[in-house]
């Protein structure tokens, strides 16, 4: 199922009004870098700036935000049980191109290869700043928890991601970007006792179309494009891992930076050979006011940061892989 958008969409602009970020070069580095919020400023500044302009993506530790994480994934479980004992829970998706509520199982396929493949091992819980998510259906508890992670994973990303992002990009990314706005979910990878289909993964390869994308899971299996290879992103437990999307690259272009000056992460999320045990992750997408304009068509017409969004989401959908 994929959910009816056309309500509350905004106009998507012509296909070739958005950059798209060209693969990766063949460059590779040994290490998915890891930032250390326990350092100087400056120096997580630097090393932010670093990690975005290779990989694009980063492991982050001293955080703050790991008893959250325990607490919200311990209630993550809860919610999908709650959904699969009452269906009208399942179709609670609200209309419009930010839904919130529940994506099922095997109604996303994210791979941006081209390929056909099978739709991912895979479902999800939304909520947004912009939307409101049925909470009334849910304990109060994981509400509460919810929220916290929307405002705390919004700040973080905003206090201790944007300067060091600034760098790459040649810009004051707070000011261009202007009222933040966050998209949430709940990835729910179900367990599995039959291999899945051959390329069938849990999250299909993909790039996140908004600027900056915080993900906190409970076990391995996501894996960073590097060059020609898949890079295991080390899995440890309290960890958050923060990575860059087309959004802010292409942004960057808009204001001037280098091609090469930010290079966003290609990603998957691995489904491994039977058996495998149910994996679980929260996901913060940070972005923008949603008129930001971050990139322009051909005849220089501006593309919002609303409008650029829609359209990878629009384009992933008419080409079934989504
Ligand atoms: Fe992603």
């Amino acid at each position: 199922m994929v959910p009816d958008r056309s309500s509350s969409c905004p106009p998507a602009p012509a296909p070739d009004a958005v950059a798209v970020r060209p693969a990766v070069s063949s460059a590779v580095r040994p290490a998915v870098p890891v930032v250390d919020l326990a350092a100087a400023p400056d120096v997580v500044d630097r090393l932010v700036a670093d990690a975005a302009a290779g990989y694009g993506l980063m492991r982050v530790r001293n955080h703050g935000l790991s008893p959250l994480i325990r607490g919200l994934l311990a209630a993550a479980g809860d919610v999908f049980g709650r959904i699969d004992a009452d269906p009208t829970l399942a179709a609670s998706v609200t209309a419009g191109a930010d839904y919130a509520g529940y994506t099922g199982p095997l109604s996303v396929r994210l791979d941006d290869s081209g390929t056909a493949t099978e739709p991912d091992l895979h479902r999800s819980w939304n909520w947004s700043t912009w939307t409101t998510a049925p909470w009334d259906r849910l304990p109060p508890a994981f509400g509460h928890l919810a929220q916290a992670w929307q405002d705390q994973a919004g700040r973080l990303l905003a206090g201790r991601f944007l300067p060091g992002l600034s760098i790459v990009a040649g810009l004051d990314l707070a000011a261009a970007y202007g009222r933040p706005r966050l998209a949430c979910r709940i990835n729910d990878y179900p367990a599995y006792d039959r291999d899945p289909g051959a390329g069938q993964m849990r999250a299909g390869a993909h790039r996140d179309y908004g600027p900056l994308t915080a993900v906190a899971p409970d076990g391995p299996g996501l894996q960073v494009e590097v060059g020609d290879r898949w890079l295991d992103v080390p899995y440890t437990p309290g960890e958050l891992v923060v990575n860059v999307g087309d959004e802010l690259w292409a942004l960057a272009a808009v204001h001037g930076a280098p091609p090469g000056a930010i290079a966003p992460a290609r990603h998957r999320v691995l489904a491994g050979p039977a058996p495998q045990r149910r994996r679980q992750s929260l996901v913060a997408f940070w972005s923008g006011a949603a008129d930001t304009v971050v990139d322009r068509r051909p005849e220089g017409t501006p593309v919002t940061s609303a409008e650029y969004v829609m359209f990878r989401v629009e384009a992933a959908d008419a080409r079934g892989d989504r």
